[in-house]
C-alpha cells in the first residue's frame, strides 16, 4: 500500500471495480487503523475485529438523521418529517429501545414461515423470467433482480397488485437517499414525499386490516405483542418502510454480484449446474465473495481501549464486512470462488443485535433465483459490454448486467 491517503483510494473508480486488493493491504498493514477518511475514522478489516465491532456495545447505530448533515442547515426543518420516520427504524436504535422493537418484529417474522412464502417467490421469479425469455437477452438488474425483492415484500405486506408500481417508485426514491452517495436536496425532498405517500397508503390498509385481518405481515404487525408491549402506529409504518428499503437494493445486488461472479468463473457455474444440490453453499459463498453490503458505520459513544488503541467518543468506526469475508485467517484461499465452500460464517448479514432480520428470506429468494436462471437458461453468458460497479462504499452493485441466453 503506498502512502496515498485512504480517502484518495476510495474516490478512485478503480477501487470500485475491485475493492479487495485495498482491503487486503489495509488488513495486512493494520486491521484496526485510524485514517483520514470522513474527517477521521477507524477502519476495521479483519474477521476477528469486524465481528467484535459489530457486537461492541459502545459502537452505536443511532445515525438516523445523518443524511441531514450533508444538506444546508436552513432545509433541516423542512426535512424533519423524513428524519423522524427514519429515526423510528429499528435499524437506527440501540438497546434497550432496539431490543424492544426487535422482539416485536422478530416475533412477526418468526410467524411468517418461509415454506409459505416459497411458492410466492417461485411464481414471482418465473413471472419475471417469462417476460424476458422471448427476447434472448436482458439486463439482469433492471429486468429481474431489481423487481424480485420488491414483488415479494409488497406481496408479503398485502399490497394489491395495482399499487405495486407506485410502491416500486417510492422505494426507489428512499433507496436513492440512503443507498447513494451524498444526497442532494432534490433527492431528500423526493424521498420525503415518497415516505409520506407510502405511510398514508399503509395507514389506509391498516384500517382495512383491522376490520378484515388477512394472511399478511401488516395484519401480523397490527397484532404484534411481546411482553405486553405493542408497536405504536408510527413505529409500525416506519418498520414497513424499512422492510422495503432493507430488502431491496441488498437482494438485488446479491443476485447481480453473484451472477456476475459465476459468469466470470465458468467452472464454478458448471459445477453448480451439474449438482443443483450445491445451491445453498453457493449462495453463502456468493454472499461472502462479493458482499452486497460492504461495510457499516458506527459512532463511538464512549472511549474504548481496544487492542492497545484508544478509540475516542464521537469518532466513527467503519466495519468492513467485505474485507472480513476475505480474511485468510477465517476463510482459506479467500480470493477463490468455490460454490461448495462452507462459508456460512460470513458477515454479510452483519452480526450481533442488528443481524439481518430478512436473512432467511434473502437466502431463499437468491436460491430460487439462481436455480431458475441456470435451469431455464443453459446458454447464459455475459454480453459484450463489461459491466461497471456503482461508486458506493456501502452498497456494492452493478449499474447493469447485460446477458444473453
Ligand atoms: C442479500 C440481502 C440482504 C443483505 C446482504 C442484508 C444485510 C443486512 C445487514 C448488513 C444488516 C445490518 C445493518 C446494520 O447493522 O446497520 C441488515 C439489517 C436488517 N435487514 Fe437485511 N439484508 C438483506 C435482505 C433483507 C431482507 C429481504 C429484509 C426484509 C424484508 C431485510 C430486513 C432487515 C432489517 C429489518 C434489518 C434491521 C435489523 C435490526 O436493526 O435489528 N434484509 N441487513
Amino acid at each position: 500500500m503506498s502512502e496515498r491517503s485512504v480517502a484518495s483510494y476510495l474516490s478512485d473508480p478503480a477501487f470500485y471495480a475491485d475493492p479487495y486488493p485495498l482491503y487486503r493491504a489495509l488488513r495486512e498493514r493494520d486491521p484496526v487503523m485510524f485514517t483520514d477518511l470522513r474527517g477521521g475514522a477507524w477502519l476495521f478489516t479483519s474477521y476477528e475485529d469486524v465481528a467484535a465491532g459489530l457486537k461492541h456495545e459502545r459502537l452505536s447505530n443511532a445515525r438516523a438523521g445523518g443524511f441531514l448533515k450533508a444538506l444546508p442547515p436552513d432545509t433541516h426543518a423542512e426535512l424533519q418529517p423524513l428524519a423522524e420516520t427514519l429515526s423510528r427504524w429499528m435499524l437506527f436504535y440501540d438497546p434497550p429501545n432496539h431490543t424492544r422493537l426487535r422482539k416485536l418484529m422478530g416475533h412477526t417474522f418468526a410467524q411468517t414461515s418461509l415454506d409459505t412464502l416459497r411458492p410466492r417467490v417461485e411464481s414471482a421469479v418465473h413471472e419475471l423470467l417469462d417476460a424476458v425469455e422471448p427476447a434472448g437477452h436482458m439486463d439482469v438488474l433492471k429486468d429481474f433482480a431489481f423487481q424480485l425483492p420488491l414483488l415479494v415484500i409488497v406481496d408479503m405486506l398485502g399490497v394489491p397488485r395495482d399499487k405495486r408500481d407506485e410502491f416500486i417508485v417510492w422505494s426507489g426514491d428512499i433507496g436513492q437517499l440512503l443507498g447513494g452517495a451524498t444526497p442532494t436536496l432534490e433527492v431528500a425532498r423526493r424521498a420525503q414525499r415518497s415516505v409520506a405517500a407510502m405511510t398514508e397508503y399503509l395507514r389506509e390498509r391498516a384500517a382495512l386490516r383491522r376490520r378484515a385481518p388477512a394472511d399478511d405481515i401488516l395484519t401480523l404487525l397490527l397484532q404484534a405483542e411481546a411482553d405486553g408491549d405493542k408497536l405504536t402506529e408510527d413505529e409500525l409504518y416506519a418498520q414497513c418502510v424499512l422492510f422495503l428499503f432493507a430488502g431491496h437494493e441488498t437482494t438485488r445486488n446479491l443476485i447481480g454480484n453473484g451472477l456476475y461472479a459465476l459468469l466470470r468463473h465458468p467452472e464454478e457455474l458448471e459445477k453448480l449446474r451439474r449438482d443443483p444440490s450445491l445451491i445453498k453453499t453457493a449462495v453463502e459463498e456468493l454472499l461472502r465473495y462479493d458482499s452486497p453490503v460492504q461495510m457499516l458505520s458506527r459512532v463511538v459513544t464512549d472511549d474504548i481501549e481496544y487492542k492497545g488503541r484508544r478509540i475516542k467518543k464521537g469518532q466513527m468506526a467503519m466495519l468492513f464486512m467485505a474485507a472480513a469475508n476475505r480474511d485468510p485467517a477465517e476463510f482459506p484461499d479467500p480470493d477463490r470462488l468455490d460454490v461448495a465452500r462452507k462459508a456460512s460464517r460470513h458477515l454479510s448479514f452483519a452480526w450481533g443485535p442488528h443481524l439481518c432480520l430478512g436473512a432467511g428470506l434473502a437466502r431463499m429468494e437468491a436460491q430460487i433465483a439462481f436455480s431458475a436462471l441456470l435451469q431455464r437458461m443453459p446458454d447464459l453468458r455475459l454480453a459484450d459490454e463489461p459491466p461497471q460497479f456503482v461508486m458506493n462504499l456501502v452498497l456494492r452493485g452493478l449499474q447493469s448486467l447485460e446477458v444473453r441466453f
